[in-house]
This record gives C-alpha cells, sequence and structure tokens, in this order.
C-alpha cells in the first residue's frame, strides 16, 4: 500500500488552487461469504461490489439451492452472465460453494469439488434465511464430511442452534463444532459470521485449520445500534448483533494478527419490502459499503499504523484467507480516496448497510494490479 497525493479533478466548484486529496492502496480484499441471489438481484449484487473485492465465496441458499452438479452448472452460468455485464477490471473472481443436504452422497461431492467448488456449507435446518431444508445434525451427513475431507473440501458452517434462545445461538452450538474436529481430524472448517466473545475464543484456541469470517456489520455495530432507540430492519441479520463487549472481541480478534481471522461481508440482499415489514427478512446488504466503512473503522481504531503495509487489517481483507484456502495471494490492488460520500437510500430495491450515512473513504473503481 502507498499513502501519497494527487490533484483530486473531481473537486467542484473550480478552486482557484486545485486542492490536494489523498488516495491509498491497498491489497484488493476478497470476501469470503456473500450472497448474490438470483435474477435481477444477482445482477445488482455484484454490481454493488464491482471493483471492491478480488475474489468472493458465493453462498448457495438460492431457491433452488446449490446442491448438485446440475444446479452448480446452472448457477455459475447466470452468475458468470451477471459479471460479463460488468468491466473486465471489476468483475473479481467468484468462488463457489455448495449447501450441504440431508441424504447427499459422496459421489456427488466428488463431482462437485471436480467441478471447481472449494466449500460445502452446512445450514443447520431453520437457522436461517433458506434454511429449512438443512440436516439436524452432522452425524446426518457423515457421508458427505467425509468426502469432503478426502477432497479437501472446507466446511463452511452457520454456526446456530435454532433451538436455543436467539442470543445463546452461536456460543450454544460451538461444542458440536468441537465434536466434529475430533470426528475429522483433517477437514478444514469455517466458522461464518462470528458474533460473540465465546466464538472468538473457541477459534483461537482450536486447531490451525479452524478459522472464521467476521463480516463488516458485526465490527462495526451492537444490538443497541439495531434496536436501541427504534427498530432498524436493515441491522436485522442471522447471527444478531450483539453486545459492546462482543464487538470488542472481534475488532480485536481482527487487530491480533491470527491469520485464521478473515473478511467476510455476508452481503445478504433483502427487497426493501421484505424488511421494512412486520416478518422482517434477516440479512444486511454489506457490499456496496462494507469495505469502505472498515477502512475508516481501523484507521480511527489504530490510527495510519492500521493502513500500513502488511497490518494486521490489511491481512484480515486480504490475505489470511488465500492463505487459509489455499488459493493464490492477493495480487491485485484497490485505491480508496479520503473523499466524503452519502450512502445512497437503495441500490435497486435493496437499501444498503449505512444508507444515508456519509463516508470518509471511497474506492475508486478500476483494478491495479500488484507489479511482481
Ligand atoms: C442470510 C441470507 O439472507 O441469505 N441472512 C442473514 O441474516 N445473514 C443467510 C445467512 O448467512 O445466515
Ligand atoms: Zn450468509
Amino acid at each position: 500500500m502507498s499513502v501519497g497525493s494527487a490533484v483530486d479533478v473531481q473537486t467542484q466548484p473550480k478552486p482557484l488552487v486545485m486542492q490536494e486529496a489523498e488516495f491509498i492502496e491497498i491489497p484488493m480484499p476478497d470476501d469470503m461469504h456473500v450472497h448474490l441471489r438470483q435474477g435481477d438481484m444477482l445482477r445488482h449484487a455484484v454490481r454493488a461490489q464491482a471493483g471492491q473485492v478480488g475474489r468472493f465465496l458465493v453462498m448457495p441458499n438460492t431457491l433452488p439451492p446449490v446442491s448438485s452438479l446440475e444446479r452448480l452448472v446452472a448457477y455459475r452460468d447466470e452468475v458468470e452472465r451477471a459479471l460479463a455485464e460488468l468491466p473486465p477490471e471489476a468483475r473479481g473472481e467468484p468462488l463457489y460453494t455448495f449447501k450441504i443436504l440431508p441424504g447427499m452422497r459422496a459421489d456427488e461431492v466428488l463431482a462437485l469439488a471436480q467441478t471447481g467448488v472449494v466449500a460445502g456449507k452446512y445450514y443447520p435446518a431453520g437457522a436461517t434465511t433458506n434454511a429449512a431444508d438443512g440436516p439436524r445434525s452432522f452425524e446426518e451427513v457423515a457421508e458427505v464430511l467425509e468426502a469432503m475431507q478426502e477432497t479437501g473440501l472446507v466446511l463452511s458452517i452457520h454456526g446456530e442452534d435454532p433451538d436455543a434462545p436467539v442470543f445463546e445461538r452461536e456460543r450454544t452450538f460451538l461444542p458440536q463444532v468441537e465434536r466434529l474436529l475430533s470426528r475429522y481430524p483433517r477437514l478444514r472448517v469455517v466458522l461464518e459470521h462470528l458474533s460473540d466473545a465465546a466464538s472468538v475464543e473457541f477459534v483461537q484456541q482450536g486447531p490451525e485449520r479452524l478459522g472464521a469470517t467476521i463480516t463488516a456489520h458485526h465490527l462495526l455495530f451492537t444490538l443497541e445500534d439495531m434496536m436501541g432507540s427504534s427498530f432498524n430492519p436493515h441491522l436485522y441479520c442471522k447471527p444478531v448483533l450483539k453486545t459492546a463487549r462482543d464487538r470488542e472481541a472481534l475488532r480485536m480478534a481482527v487487530l491480533s494478527g491470527s491469520h485464521r481471522f478473515f473478511f467476510g461481508s455476508d452481503s445478504a440482499p433483502h427487497p426493501k419490502a421484505k424488511k421494512e415489514c412486520a416478518a422482517t427478512a434477516s440479512g444486511v446488504f454489506a457490499a456496496p459499503t462494507a469495505v469502505p466503512a472498515l477502512v475508516e473503522l481501523f484507521e480511527t481504531l489504530g490510527g495510519p499504523a492500521s493502513l500500513a503495509p502488511g497490518s494486521a487489517f490489511l491481512r484480515f481483507l486480504a490475505g489470511n484467507s488465500a492463505a487459509f484456502y489455499g488459493i493464490p495471494a492477493p495480487y491485485r490492488r484497490l485505491t480508496l480516496v479520503r473523499r466524503q460520500w452519502v450512502v445512497p437510500a437503495e441500490i435497486g430495491d435493496v437499501v444498503p448497510m449505512l444508507a444515508g450515512h456519509t463516508l470518509a473513504w471511497q474506492p475508486v473503481r478500476g483494478t491495479r494490479y500488484a507489479s511482481a
């Protein structure tokens, strides 16, 4: 990364002295957990993240789910068609997953692995959006897990026990993960969208093959932001936002420099009408704002050192996940300019995270590549 200055040609109105603008260049973030959806929503979702992420791990909880070779090929075609509408340098590279369903066989997993998926996603039945068809236990899908261990696929877990009280769902699920790790001693496991302090500690004390994603919204907000004064449905997600203490543990996990924590936005768009209603759908549309909001947050928390080359925060955004997943190290660069901008109220018919708020850093569209 380099911090420098350049002329901001967009300064309005025409100044007598051209204003200096500050730019930073960082490794292009990899987003290891994103929901792109289907149809028009998919086209909006890829546009919203365009030029801001390098690799992105696409979640499979579509309707119908990505849970067979046939569905994977069809969904991949749909995603590639949506990406083809963007300028090549803004597309990024999708990485695919499949949804683990009861009754899946080992040969189906092998076929998916040969077709290029990098992970299988475990959603406990009823835990979140489109998860009614999920397994009731890891035992129920033992054949799948065995095959994933053999082929080297990563097991990505939505770690919540839907039968536990809302606030305890994540930590109540951890003993199941502990048993899973000892039963499959070579399986690589990612606990997705960590939300509480107990999970952070669990990952820190776990084996090297256990990693975790952390979202921007769990690093930025708490339950108070979601419903302290009035209810903000656009911050309602699974797992729900927790306390300031939990958020602090998540921030410390990023700043610890541990390579086992990495960025996954869990960007999960829902139409405004499904958010601003009685039975609010869960999910935060974070893709348009997650990266600049995190740059601002960690600069505020740690000063310029947070944005210095090789900092723990920058490796959290790009680098840690590549090492964990065994994909090439980040090679693209993202430029951001220090320029205040107001997040639009809606993108498509979806309200983005921090809609109406002013952010300090703005991504400059157009990917740069690191010189070798
Ligand atoms: C996600 C969605 O809408 O698909 N919702 C959410 O609240 N995070 C599913 C998920 O990741 O749990
Ligand atoms: Zn998700």
